[in-house]
């Protein structure tokens, strides 16, 4: 067997030469996990050309991994919301969705929140299954208002929540 020379992979603040890599994952990850589980219409507006402006206007907000250089996914931070969770398809189920989930709850309970939500498409197997590892709870129905450019789409979503630990140190942004 060959020997992996890979480093551990960082969590850090998102800058503005990372908008390309960040807007490749989650494009190609909402395919994955939405594809088949959300209205019609939402496909309109996640086209491939939209991605780099939304990932500019939660720029502040998003935090990613990196390893040897390469940005291995990303999540989104909006108040007490984890709006967005993506991991680049080469480095899911390798514990680097862990590692982000967790940053995210920091974040949220570094803001003063001592509960996290998050929606998620119904027939998104996988990432309900990662929540719930992760040790989410599965709280019940919600319509979300997914953003678009011309207002919102209501996407049927299952709402998860976690109750957070208050020793958590709020993660400073660099
Ligand atoms: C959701 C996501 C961040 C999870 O990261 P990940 O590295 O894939 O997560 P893990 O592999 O650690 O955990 C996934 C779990 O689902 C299981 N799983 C894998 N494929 C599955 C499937 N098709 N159906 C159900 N469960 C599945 C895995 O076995 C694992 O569970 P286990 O650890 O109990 O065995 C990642 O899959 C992703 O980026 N998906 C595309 C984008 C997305 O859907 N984001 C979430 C939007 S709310």
């Amino acid at each position: 067997m060959t020997e992996s020379h890979h480093s551990e992979p960082v969590i850090r603040a998102a800058r503005s030469t990372d908008v390309p890599a960040i807007a490749r994952i989650w494009r190609d990850g909402w395919a994955d996990g939405h594809a088949g589980h959300v209205p019609e219409e939402l496909y309109r507006h996640r086209t491939a050309d939209t991605y780099p402006a939304r990932v500019r206007d939660r720029l502040d907000r998003t935090w990613l991994a990196e390893r040897d250089g390469i940005i291995t996914g990303f999540v989104v931070v909006v108040g007490d919301e984890v709006e967005q969770v993506y991991v680049d398809a080469a480095a899911r189920g390798t514990g680097v969705a862990a590692m982000l989930l967790e940053h995210a709850e920091r974040v949220v309970a570094g803001a003063g929140h001592q509960l996290a939500w998050l929606a998620v498409v119904a027939g998104n197997a996988r990432a309900r299954a990662f929540y719930e590892r992760s040790g989410w709870r599965d709280t019940g129905l919600l319509d979300y208002e997914a953003e678009t450019a011309t207002g919102f789409v209501i996407v049927p979503c299952r709402r998860y929540e976690k109750v957070l630990a208050e020793t958590d140190a709020a993660p400073r942004r660099a």
